[in-house]
């Protein structure tokens, strides 16, 4: 066996190309040249390929076609929905429900809205990561129009109740939008069975490749278009179409449902095998997230008496790629918007490091990543100021 030099261990940030997506988009690229909006044969033949994708990213989730709209990945999706279904509906009311933990993409999004008069109720999490349902049914009033809440978290992956909260959505006649960005073959969907109104995608996060996604959304639903020029996208998203991505993206999401399962089945156990050497060799770890209401290939830990920054970087000399929870803002260490919510003390929070693990990510590697992680958090330990531990937490 080869020896292991390097584990990429952030594929909730993005992922590797599957080997079948890049011989379609290879040979896409080669033959369909064309602009799909062409009366031409070239054209034609791009605007069958960027159909036919259509197809298969409607068949993956239950809707059909015509509601599939293409974009340039889940950022766009989620500012499309959120503004352009708000903006579009400002004469039914003005107000929006979404969550404390959403990606920056929706946070952002909803503070444009407020700087248009729009008011945003950011419904709190608990200690687990999950929507406070209650809090969320008491929010709503006569002028909400729109609910947003994502399917599953990014950083500390707990899955959100999304029926119990379409349902409800539905009963009180408000727009329902997901963020499934993470959740895409880990979770099934079927949009319409599961009375969702909008949900944005991206597909370079389930092998395929980055710059495009896509926003489902429910026939009839009133939206504002957010890029204005020529008509693709059935007028509402201009622009000319990313023909091969799109050909990547639906050879992407048809193998992450089809693989659904198996690739779950795989997780769990490198999950429990990673937890379990974890605990057995470093102390003072902590746990974030759901422990079972969860997306299988995120671990999301707390090292007391460390900055997760510094054990970063040592990681990465050691040949492990991870994430932290804080971001570098102005200068200083920002403890992350999630986990802040979730309650974990600032410096708990900032002590925090994402593994996220793959479909191929073997035990080999997982002791690899253990290995280099006991190192690290060693060194980091032995020179941090920080050296009260204040409980040993069991994983
Ligand atoms: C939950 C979630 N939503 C949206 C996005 C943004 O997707 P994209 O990178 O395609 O813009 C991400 C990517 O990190 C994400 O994790």
């Amino acid at each position: 066996m080869e020896k292991i030099t390097r584990v990429y261990a952030d594929y909730a940030a993005t992922t590797p190309l599957s080997a079948d997506v890049y011989r379609e988009m290879i040979d896409c690229l080669n033959k369909n040249y064309g602009n799909s909006a062409s009366l031409y044969k070239e054209g034609r033949e791009a605007d069958a390929a960027l159909e036919e994708a259509r197809v298969k990213i409607a068949n993956a989730i239950g809707a059909s076609p015509s509601e599939i709209y293409f974009t340039s990945g889940g950022s766009e999706a989620n500012n499309w929905a959120i503004k352009g279904i708000a903006r579009a509906n400002r004469s039914k009311g003005n107000h929006i429900i979404t969550s404390a933990i959403e990606h920056h993409s929706v946070i952002e999004s909803c503070k444009a809205l407020e700087k248009e008069g729009f008011e945003v109720t950011y419904i709190p999490v608990d200690s687990k990561g999950v929507i406070d349902y209650t809090a969320l049914v008491k929010a709503i009033k006569p002028e909400t129009v729109l609910i947003s809440i994502m399917s599953a978290n990014n950083e500390v992956g707990t899955i959100e109740p999304i029926r119990a909260i379409s349902e409800l959505a539905k009963m009180n006649d408000i727009a329902f939008h997901t963020d499934a960005v993470q959740a895409i073959g880990a979770i099934p969907f079927d949009v319409h069975e599961m009375n969702i109104t909008a949900m944005s995608l991206t597909a370079h996060k389930i092998y395929g490749p980055k710059g495009i996604g896509a926003l489902y959304l429910k026939k009839g639903t009133k939206i504002e278009r957010m890029i204005d020029g020529g008509s693709q996208e059935k007028g509402l998203r201009a622009g000319t179409s990313n023909v091969c991505g799109a050909v990547g993206f639906g050879v992407a999401i048809t193998n992450a449902v089809r693989d659904l399962e198996e690739n779950n089945k795989k997780l769990k156990n490198i999950r429990k095998y990673f937890l379990k050497e974890v605990s057995d060799k470093i102390h003072n770890v902590s746990l974030n997230g759901h422990p079972t209401q969860r997306l299988l290939g995120n671990v999301n830990l707390s090292f007391e008496g460390v900055e997760g920054e510094a054990v970063l970087m040592m990681l990465d000399n050691l040949g492990v790629s991870v994430s932290t929870g804080s971001a570098c803002a102005s200068g200083s260490l920002e403890p992350s918007h999630v986990l802040v919510a979730m309650g974990l003390e600032p410096e708990i929070a900032q002590s925090s490091i994402r593994f996220t693990f793959g479909k191929d990510t073997t035990n080999e590697e997982i002791d690899f990543v253990v290995n280099a992680l006991h190192k690290a958090v060693k060194k980091v330990r032995s020179v941090s100021a920080v050296r009260i531990y204040k409980n040993k937490v069991e994983l």
